[in-house]
């Protein structure tokens, strides 16, 4: 196949500080290290220690009902910030990275955008998520977070945790989401948005 030419495509990343970390972090930990409805990923080329991303759809799992209405009032105003109505959680789950773990490569269908809440992250850059810059698709973006952030990005952007070479636990939860505008007329910034064009 020949390709002649390979445009930009527009692929923003945002992060953002979750102001509820700090009240809600010791309980989220605690339900999720105690929750049995999970298990190791394990592939080819990926161990996560306990995951429990086979019931991502699931609303009764006793972290999920602590966080989502935090969660999707922070996501709204995010989502709004990027010119959309409202945000849509389709699913959402938790990753323990113990030593060795490892997510490598991939990327998230069925959704447009997928977020990342780091409710435990030492200060290791190594344990930050990494991602394919999408301009060229060969450059790799070290994402500059820290605990407490929320990191969203397009789905189709190629990501991974890489592997935790620490003796420290990592603890994320992950979401896939999509961006609704239902009214015809652009949001506020659409005048700012449109002086840039
Ligand atoms: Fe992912």
């Amino acid at each position: 196949m020949l390709i002649k030419e390979k445009g930009k495509i527009i692929s923003p990343y945002l992060i953002s500080e979750f102001l509820h970390h700090s009240s809600l972090k010791k309980e989220l930990i605690n339900l999720i290290e105690e929750t049995k409805i999970a298990k190791a990923l394990t592939t080819k080329v990926n161990t996560v220690s306990k995951c429990d991303y086979d019931w991502s759809k699931d609303t009764t799992r006793l972290y999920f009902k602590k966080l989502i209405n935090p969660l999707g009032d922070h996501l709204t105003k995010v989502f709004k910030h990027l010119g959309y109505d409202i945000c849509e959680i389709k699913n959402l789950w938790f990753q323990r990275y113990l030593n060795n773990d490892i997510h490598d490569w991939h990327n998230h269908g069925a959704c447009q955008w997928t977020g990342v809440y780091y409710l435990e992250l030492p200060k290791d850059e190594s344990l930050r998520t990494q991602a394919i810059h999408p301009f060229d698709q060969k450059s790799k973006i070290d994402m500059p977070v820290k605990e407490g952030d929320i990191l969203i990005f397009p789905s189709h952007t190629l990501h991974r945790g890489a592997r935790n070479k620490t003796n420290k636990k990592k603890i994320i939860i992950s979401f896939n989401m999509d961006g609704v505008t239902t009214e015809a007329q652009y949001p506020e910034d659409y005048k700012t948005i449109k002086d840039m064009n």
